[in-house]
């Protein structure tokens, strides 16, 4: 039997002033389930996670994380934003970006305690990022930016991680090791990631939201390529003559 949900969108219904982005969108997630969320750009995936995180509210409709109203939970969620390459440009260590997934264990001296230390030297070797811990973030590759970034969500060790396409433009090896990792980190979190990427939902995940003009569940099976194309290309209309 399923257990109790963690993540709960009731007749959600959401727009940018005349822009309708989500219109009665009615979902759940269960924990420990490793849900992949896709669809077209501008489908509004990227809404959806900030909506969870309370960053949005919705005009219609209920959300609910961890049985409460998204603002209360945020600090049991561990985000990775979406992000372009000209995003890195900010002047900060590896080490230290890690640490800031951390800031609220800061204390009033400006010092993390010994614990958090120990969490992100871990997470640096668990990524392979070692050695490039006092290296500035700016100066890390694509997927070792990423990596970066998701132990950052990882060190305040989130009940919920939301990921929105860290596997995006990066190489197909660093790609493996981060679902390799994920699958991981499903055994205690509960895990929802934006992409792209069919294959790897297909090969990784428990279950698959589709954002398209409604939200719709399904098999990671039933995502063939057929569909993909489906969703992503509108349909050939006949010629008449
Ligand atoms: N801050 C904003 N103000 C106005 N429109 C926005 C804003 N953010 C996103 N949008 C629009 O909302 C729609 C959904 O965006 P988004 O959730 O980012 O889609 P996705 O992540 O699926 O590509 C898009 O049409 C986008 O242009
Ligand atoms: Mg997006």
């Amino acid at each position: 039997m399923k257990n109790k949900p963690i993540i709960v969108f009731k007749n959600i219904f959401f727009s940018f002033d005349k822009l309708s982005v989500i219109k009665n969108g009615n979902f759940k997630i269960f924990s420990n389930e490793f849900i992949g969320i896709i669809g077209p750009n501008g489908g509004g995936k990227t809404t959806a996670l900030k909506l969870m995180l309370g960053f949005l509210k919705p005009q219609k409709g209920k959300i609910s994380v961890l049985n409460c109203p998204p603002k209360e939970t945020r600090s049991f969620i561990g985000y990775v934003p979406q992000t372009k390459a000209y995003d890195k440009q900010f002047p900060i260590s590896v080490l230290e970006l890690i640490l800031t997934g951390a800031l609220s264990r800061l204390s009033f001296f400006g010092r993390y305690p010994k614990a958090v230390y120990q969490k992100a030297k871990n997470l640096l070797s668990l990524f392979d990022l070692k050695k490039y811990k006092d290296f500035p973030f700016s100066s890390l590759s694509g997927g070792q930016a990423q990596k970066a970034l998701l132990a950052r969500a990882l060190i305040g060790d989130p009940k919920i991680l939301l990921l929105d396409e860290p596997t995006a433009n990066i190489d197909v090896q660093t790609e493996k090791q981060i679902f390799t990792l994920l699958k991981k980190f499903k055994k205690t979190k509960t895990i929802l990631i934006v992409t792209h990427n069919f294959d790897a939902i297909i090969q990784n995940v428990d279950r698959v939201l589709c954002f398209r003009s409604e939200i719709s569940s399904m098999k990671p099976e039933d995502v063939c390529s057929h569909f993909s194309l489906g969703m992503y290309h509108k349909k050939v209309e006949m010629q008449n003559g």
